[in-house]
């Protein structure tokens, strides 16, 4: 089976102020489609980079990436891509914001704006849709803009700490929320966090990466049933999963 999306051998370093630093060093990796791949690593490890480099919006000293079997060369555009701190635009209501990918490639903004609506409906946000995004808590805020990136209608999206700015218990309902929209969609999805057991929550598989240059140094093959279920947190092979993790972090538990 082809891989839905395949890294090879990315490498990137920047020059700033005379200096190179190297973010990413020969990173390799295959993603299924329908998979749910999390990358975890310390700060600075260069995972927003990656996502950077795969959606486009930089390009590698060295490697490549495939999509569907084709060597993407001009792949902005190809990923859904939720960018750290992706922000919502504050002079559009929700529904004007959510509409803002299918704008983009040319649907005129009445047809846009209505089936932004749908999604909203369909999401149980519709009373939102008219408010403006200082109006709404970070939770729905994050909500809306996960929204967005769905209607980029991309196989793959690129999630970059989605959660990072969430009280733990908006945290907990939105991770939920994204695995039902996860399989509702089919989608395939490359997320990053830092947090440990988010990771293990959400996904299939959890790459590690070192800290910089980043390179990976684990690959765990997740083992828990789906659906995922809160009370999970607690069993024993959890932590177990989770102590493999640490460990590859460099954080003894
Ligand atoms: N556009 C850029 N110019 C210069 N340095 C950058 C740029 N983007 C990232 N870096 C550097 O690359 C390294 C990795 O950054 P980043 O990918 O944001 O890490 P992470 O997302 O894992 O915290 C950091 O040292 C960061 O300062
Ligand atoms: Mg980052």
């Amino acid at each position: 089976m082809i891989p839905k999306l395949e890294l090879r051998n990315l490498s990137k370093s920047f020059q700033t102020n005379g200096r190179n630093i190297e973010a990413l060093s020969g990173i390799s990796l295959q993603v299924d489609a329908g998979e749910f791949v999390t990358l975890v690593g310390p700060s600075g490890s260069g995972k927003s980079t990656l996502f950077n480099l795969i959606a486009g919006l930089l390009e590698p000293d060295k490697g490549e990436v495939w999509l569907d079997g084709q060597l993407q060369r001009e792949r902005t555009g190809n990923f859904g891509y939720m960018p750290q701190r992706d922000l919502l635009f504050p002079w559009r209501s929700v529904t004007d914001n959510v509409a803002i990918p299918l704008e983009l490639v040319g649907v005129n903004r009445g047809a846009a704006r209505e089936r932004a609506q749908e999604m909203l409906v369909h999401f149980g946000l519709e009373e939102f849709g008219g408010s403006y995004p200082s109006a709404l808590s970070g939770g729905m805020r994050q909500r809306a803009a996960l929204l967005r990136t769905i209607l980029t209608e991309q196989d793959v999206l690129l999630l970059d700490e989605p959660f990072g700015a969430l009280d733990a218990l908006t945290r907990r309902e939105l991770q939920d929320w994204l695995l039902e929209v996860w399989q509702e969609y089919s989608k395939t999805l490359f997320f990053i966090t830092h947090d440990v057991e988010e990771a293990l929550y959400l996904s299939d598989r959890v790459v590690v990466l070192s800290a910089r240059p980043g390179h990976i140094v684990e690959i765990l093959n997740v083992n828990l049933p789906r659906p995922r279920r809160p009370g999970m947190i607690a069993r024993p092979d959890f932590g177990q999963q989770a102590a493999v993790l640490l460990k590859a972090l460099g954080i003894r538990d």
